[in-house]
């Protein structure tokens, strides 16, 4: 079998949360991620873009760097590596979440490290997941 790999980066989102470009972005990568078997998690911290993207090794490196060019977003940044021996949301070609005030300051303290940074996003994400339990796409909180 192919290895898996995963990456989580974070970027700075040059649109308005939940617009139309937003929304159309999120219908695209749905599909997208459907036909390349990729699955994640992409969450919205104010300005800040957090995704977590899973699949096999050859495409997770392609579509990484489709996404580091994609202009609705910039000052693209990785901040974890893995090669998981499962996958962390197989129910989910592509989950976005836009957290609230709370949430965030839960999750993001500032002044960690990458490592811890990317500790605390997944472990946001895999909570968020397991509420979600099996309704499929877009966050209901
Ligand atoms: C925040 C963000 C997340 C994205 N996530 C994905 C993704 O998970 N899968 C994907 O195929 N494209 C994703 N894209 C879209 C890619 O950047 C790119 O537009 C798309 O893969 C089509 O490639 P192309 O622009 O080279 O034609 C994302 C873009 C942004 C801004």
């Amino acid at each position: 079998m192919t290895k898996l790999r995963s990456v989580i980066y974070r970027s700075k989102a040059l649109v308005e949360p939940l617009s139309n470009e937003e929304q159309t972005l999120m219908d695209f990568v749905l599909l997208e991620n459907r036909k390349l078997g990729i699955t994640g998690f992409l969450v919205r911290n104010g300005d800040e873009y957090f995704q977590y993207i899973e699949g096999k090794e050859r495409v997770i490196h392609d579509v990484v760097e489709r996404i580091r060019r994609n202009p609705l977003h910039s000052g693209f940044t990785m901040i974890a590596e893995d090669s998981p021996e499962e996958r962390n949301f197989p129910r989910w070609y592509m989950e976005y979440c836009f957290l609230d005030e709370e949430e965030a300051k839960q999750h993001f303290k500032t002044g960690g490290s990458d490592e811890d940074l990317a500790a605390s996003v997944l472990q946001l994400m895999k909570k968020k997941a397991a509420k979600r339990g099996e309704v499929g796409f877009r966050c209901l909180k």
